[in-house]
């Protein structure tokens, strides 16, 4: 069998990505390594979202070069292939950074990567391929292996809010939905190679819009959730990521109603002052933020509440940024991602002309992150001598351990033999930190 090694860079969109590709390389007799000097393929799945994000990608393709060389001195060929956002953003200007890659597919062009890798066996030159065709690509894809006890599923791809900071929209497309039949289909088989969880994956999931089973009439988020919980070996679902004024009533409700549909939920306020929101063309004010947050709480009074935070958007003053603060207490958000904010080509808020100095944003984010930490601890601190459900999806650091998580998808340590992979235990809480709970046993679920 041939080798590919993949590295999978920014979202989870990316992850699911990445295993399909892997699936589609799998039919052409590759199998995966995780040693890069052993591959016959070298990949890297893309992100653009920020310049730290893309600016790896070209040093990680530095090394790649250095392998290629030194595998060809052994007399092995080695091909490299570049996937995802930054191959969209950039089309054949990558191949002028980094000559030496021989195939390069947008994220709608994963299935013709077969395709790619058949020409250049046959001798001819590089190619690249960013055709915008979801529907082709998910149909033409091979069947979706779990591979993990919790599974990403992409039912939603594109966007079409164009966030003035953001590449998604350039680089994914327009929204996109899958139909609910293909969907419960992958989660079947997922569920089939020994997922216990799946994530709907979607850049705006909560528009998920698609023609129901038996060609019933169009479903929501809410009902195709409603089906996947049908599913018995199915025992955990999540979602993301929401956009904040889309949540609708139903979606509320299925959070009160669904008890597979776990108590937690991403939504990303990005800022905490109307003017800076308004800049950033989100389509809410924090009062309106606010008012879902209460909606889902009185509906789910234990729900974990996540964001996503941007500092130093152009125009963001001091006063702007307290508000940021002011929102974090609020809220108490269970867990956060913050970002300093980062110009990127070709969308409208890198052409502001009143960007913020790099200091600044550094300091804003120190301030923001320490505040987000406390919170955090705070947070799991609560869960000390309570018991969680905890679902075991992987093998610890140190021997003998096994790493999972709780509804709140919280990190949990516990002792335990690895027979426990993919079962869900009740743990009492132990131990709490900012980043993870210890746990010890009490029962496994049924
Ligand atoms: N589709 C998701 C996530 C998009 S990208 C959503 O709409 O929420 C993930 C996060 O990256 C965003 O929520 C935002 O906080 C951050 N981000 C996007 N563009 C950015 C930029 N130019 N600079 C800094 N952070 C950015
Ligand atoms: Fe980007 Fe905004 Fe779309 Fe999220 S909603 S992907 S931040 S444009
Ligand atoms: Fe990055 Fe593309 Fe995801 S830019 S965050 S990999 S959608």
């Amino acid at each position: 069998m041939k080798k590919v090694y993949i590295n999978t860079m920014g979202c989870q969109m990316n992850v699911y990505d990445s295993r399909r590709i892997l699936d589609a390389l799998f039919v052409l007799g590759y199998e995966e390594t995780l040693f890069p000097e052993e591959a016959d393929l070298l990949m890297i799945n893309t992100c653009y979202i920020r310049e730290k994000a893309s600016d790896k990608v070209f040093s990680m393709l530095g090394k790649f070069c250095q392998i290629k060389q030194e595998r060809k001195n052994k007399g092995l060929s080695t091909y490299i292939g570049l996937a995802g956002c930054v191959v969209q953003a950039l089309g054949d200007e990558v191949f002028k950074k980094a000559p030496f890659v021989d195939l390069a597919v947008g994220p709608q062009s994963y299935h013709r990567i077969p395709e790619l890798l058949a020409k250049l066996e046959r001798g001819q030159a590089r190619s690249i391929e960013t055709n915008f065709t979801s529907d082709e690509k998910f149909g033409a894809l091979p069947v979706a292996q779990a591979r993990a006890y919790s599974a990403f599923l992409a039912i939603q791809e594109g966007c079409d809010n164009f966030c003035t900071y953001c590449v998604v929209p350039y680089t994914r497309g327009c929204e996109y939905s899958r139909s609910a039949s293909e969907i419960i289909d992958e989660a079947k088989q997922m569920v089939d190679s020994g997922a216990v969880e799946i994530m709907l994956l979607g850049q705006n999931v909560d528009c998920w819009h698609g023609l129901g089973l038996n060609n019933d009439k169009e479903w929501g988020l809410a009902r195709l959730i409603e089906e996947l919980a049908k599913i018995d070996a199915l025992k955990r679902i999540r979602y993301t990521t929401s956009y904040p004024v889309d949540i609708t009533d139903d979606m509320i409700a299925a959070h009160r109603d669904v008890d597979k549909l776990m108590p937690y939920i991403h939504l990303p306020i990005q800022a905490g002052s109307d003017g800076v929101l308004k800049a950033m063309n989100r389509r809410y004010s924090v009062e309106q933020y606010l008012s879902v947050v209460d909606k889902l709480r009185q509906a789910r009074p234990d729900i974990a509440i996540s964001s996503d935070f941007i500092v130093g958007f152009p125009g963001e003053t001091d006063e702007d940024f307290e508000k940021t603060l002011d929102v974090v207490r609020t809220v108490d958000y269970a867990q956060s991602y913050s970002f300093k904010y980062s110009p990127r080509p070709g969308t409208p808020a890198s052409l502001m002309k009143n960007q913020i100095p790099e200091n600044v944003k550094s300091e804003r984010l120190t301030t923001l992150q320490a505040l987000l930490l406390e919170r955090q601890k705070a947070f799991n601190l609560k869960f000390i001598h309570q018991t969680l459900p905890v679902l075991l999806t992987e093998k610890g650091k140190q021997d003998g351990q096994l790493n999972g998580y709780s509804p709140y998808l919280q990190n949990v340590h516990v002792t335990l033999p690895e027979e426990y992979l993919g079962k869900i235990v009740d743990l009492e809480i132990t131990n709490a930190t900012a980043s993870s709970l210890t746990g010890q046993t009490i029962q496994e679920r049924k």
